[in-house]
């Protein structure tokens, strides 16, 4: 498991990268214009060298999958796949193979990767599954990079600003008054830090991860829109902190915990239980769909979260 959890967080030779001078210093009252920081993954992240004193106890649970799943085209209606597009270089797009026919609009969702990597193909599963559902993603980095830079705050603007410019139009009618920053570990981090104070960001999705340094979680109150964590249980190094930025976070909020590890279901065939989390919460959120709501937030509905052995903390929702 270990081996995993260092591929997850520590691209090649970023031991050797020099430590950071940090330029922003965190105290109450301290707002930064922008959420870029002095790291990869913003002012959320953490300098990769400071990682152990956040790793926590590491290992994995028993809803960890324990073999890699199948490459499909999604469960949705729209049968998607990855690829690359030279009009967003550097990054990889998930998107319906034929763009949806009718004017079904697609929201756009910008993306992050675990230990800010650029490979983007290590959430291929989760991905493809949610744009089968009518999705439009733009992840940061290109499907197996194996480069040893790290990806920032300014990649994950370059994807939103990107749809915004209407260059995502040939995968279908892109909304980009409904976009979403979601991302894996270092990658969740930095979706929060590329929502600070951008308010073309609606939605923010943390996978696994929450913000490490009890001297940043002022910052929180600057985000202004709903925020959902997807935590692996007590093993994942996301656990303690998202409870603690749950606790003091104020706008809509779910917490939700199974028993992976930091590792989660990414790899499990169409992104395992985190996909089925992730597509019932877009669909709710962004097409108002009753019954998916009840998955997230009814223990009692017939597919619940809750029943998948997810345990669900929630508060703010009409
Ligand atoms: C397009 O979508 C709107 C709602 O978003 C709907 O009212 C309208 O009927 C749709 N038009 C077509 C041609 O499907
Ligand atoms: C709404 O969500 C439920 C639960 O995931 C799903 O079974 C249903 O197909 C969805 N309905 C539509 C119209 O997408």
């Amino acid at each position: 498991m270990i081996p995993l959890l260092l591929t997850l967080l520590l691209p090649l030779g970023a031991h050797s990268a020099p430590a950071p001078q940090a330029t922003f210093k965190p105290s109450p009252g301290n707002f930064p214009a922008k959420g870029d920081g002095d790291y990869a993954g913003g002012i959320f992240s953490i300098p990769i060298s400071q990682l152990p004193q956040y790793a926590g106890p590491g290992g994995t649970g028993p809803e960890a999958p324990t073999t890699p799943g199948q490459k499909t085209s999604g469960s949705g209606p729209y049968p998607s796949q990855m690829l690359t597009d030279s009009s967003l270089p550097g990054h990889t797009i998930f998107a319906p193979k034929t763009p949806p026919t009718g004017n079904l609009s697609l929201p756009f969702i910008a993306w992050g990767n675990g230990a800010c990597t650029l490979n983007s193909a290590t959430y291929q599963n989760l991905l493809v599954e949610v744009a089968s559902y009518g999705y439009v993603i733009a992840a940061d980095g290109t499907p197996g990079s194996t480069s040893a830079t790290q990806s920032k705050v300014q990649d994950m603007r370059d994807s939103i600003e990107w749809a915004i410019a209407g260059k995502a139009a040939k995968y279908g009618n892109v909304d980009t008054s409904k976009i979403t920053t979601a991302g894996h570990s270092c990658g969740g981090q930095e979706a929060l830090s590329t929502a600070y104070h951008d308010e073309r960001v609606k939605r923010i999705v943390m996978f696994n991860i929450a913000i490490f340094q009890d001297d940043r979680r002022y910052l929180l109150q600057e985000i202004k829109v709903p925020i959902v964590w997807l935590i692996g249980g007590s093993k994942d190094m996301g656990y303690t902190p998202s409870g603690k930025d749950y606790n003091l976070f104020t706008q809509p909020k779910i917490r939700a915990n199974l028993d992976t590890g930091h590792g989660g279901t990414f790899s499990a065939t169409n992104g395992g239980k985190q996909g089925k989390a992730f597509v019932n919460y877009l669909e709710w959120t962004w097409r108002g769909n009753q019954s998916a709501k009840a998955v997230l937030l009814d223990p009692q509905s017939p597919n619940s979260l809750v029943k998948d052995k997810w345990v669900v903390e929630q508060s703010g929702w009409n």
